[in-house]
């Protein structure tokens, strides 16, 4: 008799944790939609809210630029003049609840806290390369934007993409009344300012990327890295520190001998918004947190990706390639035709622009030329 009351005391519990842990993991399936066969293409799980379906990625499915109830206390009433603090992250969260803000624009002294690039290799992280990375942050001494920026309590940003879309819009001086404007590459300036501005915060590159001619860089602008392979480090300090440039045999095309900036103007972009962007975002394949196929987001999107978690406002102009129409120039700085863009081994051209498209239609980021 006793044995039996011992072993109910113990069973029941048991049962009862066996029950909740069952159920709290079904639940917690049906939510976020992992690890489940989709019940339709699209439409994965459906969440607490009633009538809040979320796809795969995590976004809400049926997305239009109303504000959501919750947003419209702080912001139906801003004039469209006046900055919105907090907007994109805000609209970001309400059309994909997963979004945690913080996340440093670069990497600075504390960069080997930053939980989630510590595992990943370049480009999703900096693992393998704390110590060259120390190096060049010892020497940049700088890991904001400036005091003026830094100070700003609402800034708003403008991605300024590549496209020949951008051609002939005459939006230069819209471009320039934003506070924050963020150049791809060596997209240029001068002889271009009607329709793509003069200001330049900062300038994101790569080193096969990077201005070549010493002379053709702007005056005052941040020179911003991003690296894909470790050897785009070595590149790095080698120009920080003004070295001769040795060992070229890994890039893919020829880069920079010398970038005319100080250390003290250069930055490291934080690799977390490539990992977030291709593994979040987009929904690219992991390959083991490799490099692979079709796994790298355009540094356009990465951009993007930045911006939505450092600016209270995001714009962009010239994003979008309109496969329609193969004789519209490529960029706005060159002759070369959309057709000669060729299907990229890197990059995953539709699934990205799936996921820009998202950004637009709930009015998370503005699309001065109307291309995503
Ligand atoms: C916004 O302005 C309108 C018109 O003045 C007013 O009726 C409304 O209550 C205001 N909304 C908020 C949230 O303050
Ligand atoms: C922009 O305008 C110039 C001058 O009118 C013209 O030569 C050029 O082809 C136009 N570019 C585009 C992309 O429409
Ligand atoms: C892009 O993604 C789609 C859907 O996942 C896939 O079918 C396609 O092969 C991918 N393209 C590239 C270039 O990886």
């Amino acid at each position: 008799m006793k044995a039996t009351h011992k072993l109910l005391f113990v069973l029941c519990p048991m049962l009862v944790l066996v029950f909740i842990y069952y159920s709290s993991g079904k639940l917690h399936l049906r939510v976020w939609g992992q690890k489940q066969p989709p019940v339709s293409e699209e439409i994965v799980s459906v969440g607490r809210i009633v009538g809040s379906v979320f796809d795969q990625q995590g976004f809400l499915v049926n997305l239009d630029g109303k504000l959501p109830l919750n947003l419209v206390y702080k912001y139906e009433n801003l004039t469209t003049t006046t900055c919105k603090p907090g907007y994109a992250a805000a609209k970001m969260t309400a059309i994909y609840p997963k979004f945690v803000q913080p996340a440093p624009m670069f990497l600075d002294r504390n960069f080997k806290r930053l939980a989630k690039v510590t595992n990943f290799v370049p480009p999703f992280g900096f693992k393998t390369q704390d110590r060259i990375i120390d190096t060049i942050l010892t020497a940049t001494k700088n890991y904001g934007l400036g005091p003026e920026l830094d100070s700003l309590s609402c800034k708003r940003c403008v991605i300024v993409g590549n496209g020949g879309i951008l051609a002939n819009k005459s939006l230069g001086s819209r471009i320039d009344e934003y506070d924050v404007v963020v150049r791809l590459n060596e997209a240029p300036v001068n002889g271009y300012t009607r329709d793509v501005g003069t200001k330049t915060t900062m300038r994101i590159t790569y080193p096969e990327g990077a201005i070549q001619k010493p002379e053709r860089y702007e005056k005052d602008s941040l020179f911003v890295f991003i690296a894909f392979k470790p050897l785009d480090f070595k590149w790095l300090r080698q120009m920080i520190f003004k070295e001769k440039l040795q060992g070229t045999e890994g890039f893919w095309k020829s880069v920079a001998r010398y970038v005319p900036r100080e250390p003290s103007e250069m930055r490291i972009l934080n690799p977390y918004f490539i990992q977030e962007a291709a593994f979040q975002f987009i929904g690219l394949p992991l390959n083991n947190g490799l490099m692979g196929k079709g796994n790298i987001p355009t540094l356009g999107t990465v951009a993007i990706t930045m911006a939505l978690h450092n600016c209270d406002e995001v714009a962009v102009a010239g994003f979008g390639y309109d496969m329609n129409t193969p004789h519209a120039p490529l960029h706005y700085y060159e002759t070369v035709k959309m057709s000669a863009i060729k299907e990229s081994w890197t990059h995953n051209i539709s699934k990205e622009k799936e996921f820009l498209q998202k950004l637009v239609r709930a009015d998370v980021i503005e699309d001065l030329t109307k291309g995503i």
